[in-house]
Formats: C-alpha cells, sequence, structure tokens
C-alpha cells in the first residue's frame, strides 16, 4: 500500500455508489493513463458492463470497509452522502485505506442544514437569513412575521425532499407542522429551518477540497423541476449542462473571493480536515452570489456534465486532494459544451413502475455516452429500470445547442415503456442568445 506521501497512483480502485454519478466517475478513473483496477459497490448494469460490481449496499459500512480490505483496494472514492455521514471515510482511514470523500464530521455540511447555516452566518459568508426551530409554536410566530414566499428545511437528511419552497403563509405553516408534529421526515424533520427565500438563477460549483487548498471544477447548471419549464415537483436533478455561461469568469471570481475561498477556510478554521467535493449550491441573486446549501459530494446528475470536460487525468486530482498535494494544480479542462438529459421512469419522484425493458440505440453516435442510474438485468438478462432516473443521455459538442440535438436525438430512440425525460434541458442558455 502507497504512503500517505506517495507520488504515484493507485493501482486498484473501489467507487462506492449505483448512480450516474458513479457510472461517470468509473469512466472516468478507466481513462486515466495509470490504467487501475476499478471495483464498484453496488453499482448498477451499465457499470457491471465495465467493472466488477460487488452486491454491498451504498450504506453498509462496515461491509464496504471488509470488500476494501479482501479485494486489497489502494484507493476509495464515495459518490453518495449517506456513507459519508455513516462515517465510511473515518472507518476507512482507521483502517489505513486512503478515501476521497470527507470525514463524518465534513459530511455534517449536507447532513445537518443547521449546522452548516450555523457555519456560514459565523463566517459571513452571503446566504439567505434563517431562524431554527424544533418548536411548532415559536416557528409559526416567525414565519408569520416574514413575508411570502418563505422556505420551510428538515434539518437532516431527506433525500432532497426536505425543502419546501412555500408560496404562501398557508403553505410554510402546512410544512412546519407537518415536520414538527406530524414527523413527515422522522428524525430528519424534528429541527427545522425557516429561510428567506432567495430569486434568481442557480448554478452548482463544485470544489474538489484537500484542507485549505482546492480547484473549482467546471460550471455546470441543474434543472431540479420534474416538468418542463421547471414546473411540478422537486427531483434528484432532471439534467444538466456545463459550462453555465451565466457564471462569466468576472462572476466566478467573485464568487470564489465571496463564496469558495470563504466556505474552504471556514471548514479548516473549524476544525474540519476536509478531503473530498464540496459542492456549493448558489444563488445568482440581483445582489450578488448567496449560499444556498453545500453538499459533501459530486452532484448527480452535475458529475455527469462536469467530469466529461476534465481533460486532466481524474484519478491524479482526486488522488492529490486525498494525499494533501493539490496546492498548485492547474484544471486542465476541455473546450466543449456538454449537456446531460435525464430519462426517468414516469411517475418519478412519486410512484414509478420497475421492471420494464430498456433498448438502447447501437452504436451511439460520437460524443455521446448513455451514463446508468436506475438500471439493472432482469433473469433473461434484459436490461430493466430499476430507479426513478434511469440513464443519463450525455452529449459533448462544440456548441450547447449541438449537445442538446446530439442528446435528444438519442433519447428519442431509447426504447423503454415508461420512459420519460424532460425536453427542455439546457433551454434557458440557449435562449438568452
Ligand atoms: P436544498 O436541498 O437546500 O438544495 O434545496 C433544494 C432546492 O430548494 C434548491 O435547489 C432550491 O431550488 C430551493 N431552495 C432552497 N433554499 C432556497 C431559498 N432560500 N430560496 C429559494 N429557493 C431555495
Ligand atoms: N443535482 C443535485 C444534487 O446532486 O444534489
Amino acid at each position: 500500500m502507497p504512503s500517505p506521501s506517495s507520488n504515484a497512483l493507485p493501482a486498484s480502485v473501489l467507487v462506492v455508489g449505483a448512480g450516474g454519478r458513479e457510472h461517470t466517475l468509473v469512466r472516468a478513473l478507466l481513462a486515466s493513463p495509470a490504467r487501475p483496477r476499478v471495483i464498484c459497490a453496488p453499482g448498477n448494469a451499465g457499470i457491471a458492463g465495465e467493472v466488477k460490481c460487488h452486491a454491498v449496499a451504498a450504506d453498509d459500512v462496515a461491509g464496504l470497509v471488509e470488500l476494501a480490505r479482501r479485494e486489497r483496494v489502494e484507493f476509495v472514492v464515495v459518490g453518495p452522502e449517506v456513507p459519508l455521514a455513516l462515517g465510511l471515510a473515518d472507518r476507512l482511514i482507521a483502517a489505513g485505506i486512503p478515501v476521497y470523500g470527507p470525514t463524518a464530521d465534513g459530511a455534517r455540511l449536507e447532513a445537518s442544514k443547521i449546522f452548516t447555516k450555523r457555519i456560514l452566518l459565523k463566517h459571513r459568508i452571503p446566504t439567505a437569513p434563517a431562524a431554527f426551530f424544533s418548536e411548532v409554536g415559536p416557528a409559526l410566530d416567525y414565519l408569520r412575521a416574514r413575508p411570502a414566499p418563505i422556505v420551510v428545511k428538515a434539518d437532516g437528511l431527506a433525500a432532497g425532499k426536505g425543502v419546501v419552497v412555500a408560496q404562501t403563509t398557508a403553505e410554510a405553516e402546512e410544512a412546519v407542522r407537518e415536520m414538527l408534529a406530524g414527523g413527515k421526515f422522522g428524525a430528519a424533520g424534528s429541527q427545522i429551518l425557516v429561510e428567506d427565500c432567495l430569486q434568481g438563477e442557480e448554478t452548482s460549483i463544485l470544489v474538489v477540497v484537500s484542507g485549505r487548498d482546492y480547484v473549482i471544477l467546471p460550471t455546470s447548471q441543474d434543472h431540479k423541476r420534474v416538468g418542463d419549464g421547471d414546473s411540478g415537483p422537486n427531483t434528484g436533478g432532471m439534467g444538466t449542462y456545463s459550462p453555465a455561461e451565466v457564471v462569466t469568469p468576472a462572476l466566478l471570481a467573485r464568487i470564489e473571493h465571496e463564496i469558495v475561498r470563504p466556505s474552504v477556510n471556514a471548514i479548516a478554521d473549524d476544525g474540519m480536515a476536509y478531503c473530498g467535493t464540496l459542492f456549493i449550491g448558489i444563488m445568482l441573486t440581483a445582489s450578488g452570489p448567496s449560499v444556498i446549501e453545500y453538499n459533501a459530494r459530486f452532484g448527480d446528475p452535475e458529475t455527469q456534465v462536469v467530469v466529461p470536460r476534465i481533460a486532466g487525468d481524474v484519478l491524479d486530482l482526486l488522488w492529490r486532494a486525498t494525499n494533501g498535494r493539490l496546492a498548485g494544480y492547474r484544471l486542465e479542462t476541455r473546450p466543449e459544451h456538454a449537456l446531460c438529459v435525464v430519462v426517468a421512469a414516469e411517475g418519478y419522484p412519486g410512484v414509478f413502475p420497475k421492471g420494464d425493458v430498456i433498448s438502447l440505440p447501437a452504436p451511439l453516435p460520437a460524443g455521446l455516452t448513455v451514463y446508468h442510474a436506475g438500471t439493472a438485468r432482469n433473469a433473461a438478462g434484459e436490461l430493466v429500470t430499476n430507479g426513478g432516473r434511469v440513464l443519463g443521455v450525455t452529449a459533448l459538442s462544440s456548441t450547447l445547442r449541438g449537445a442538446a440535438d446530439l442528446a435528444y436525438g438519442v433519447c428519442e430512440r431509447i426504447g423503454c415503456a415508461s420512459r420519460y425525460f424532460r425536453r427542455d434541458i439546457g433551454a434557458r442558455q440557449l435562449n438568452r442568445r
């Protein structure tokens, strides 16, 4: 096993997770000139077509540590937030296995919105004013004194569903009651934030962090609502594109100065030895960029457009972060535009069918990659749907229009009874021209 200061790249890597994000990471790691052996747990049908997948759930911390030991992997890259919040990185470090992804204290930046808001306010990082409550009465008093729209958030992890952007005070009151009295999100909603509503466009800024050193990855924008024109309920993300040109070089410099660097320093000042991706969700308001949230991991489906635009060796980048060798690193990016359309199962984010047979066009056009998310093989060996978000159809092209045309051309040719996708991924940027 390499020593922590080793310059040699690891010969074997375990990727933890089962989504499109992990399929993208597996592809990127396989493309490393170091030609590492890559394995995944638990993976999906697409990942299993490329590397060996092990049936260990992403939240089975003990099982994952055991797998890493048994397979003698030299490096673990963690995709989702749940194992990080459960202390997977802590356990791997204790076992002497280098890991990209923060320890449980750093993962609290995602696992507790109150913890994060306190850090943001303490370090004067731009964010919406908010107050914290564990009882209905004081929460109602507070929100009745604020103008609507207003935002009610469960403190803990709620699979992206714990945020209600209430258009009216009555709607906000209902959300408060559901969370604090009705137990809607269980323990995750036993404490809540009531937060002013920010107006503007959102952007996702992904930062590779190693202590006080960091590398800002290419900008992107997600489409969180399920329906065209940003209608319907929030989802994990229905499509992305990169770069997000709304983030001009001048605005990115401001974001770095006002948000990224202060955030990285705040995290270090508060005693967290953070190693991993810090995903900063930012609202671009009329008075400047403002932090909506931190996530302690790569975004999904941001990864599907951001990582393919990295020209350099992704294994080298993540390994440097893990070994404290990020200072002075210069990120090389590809000039193309990337666009990802998420093909979901009709009904997502509510109730949706599983087990529908999927047929993919073959061969795929140049510049097009289908990243698998909720896919599996049935008893007959056919590719079938196995989750709400099924595929991430991702195109790289010299223009965003070209990438959209390429991706949508393939989406239309995917056979699947429950196939659903938004038709307007990238439209905001395309219409701005
Ligand atoms: P979060 O889980 O904190 O990312 O929130 C989910 C989504 O809710 C965000 O992506 C925003 O679209 C929206 N949201 C969260 N907080 C606010 C806020 N203070 N103002 C407006 N929208 C918000
Ligand atoms: N796409 C947003 C997220 O990964 O949380």
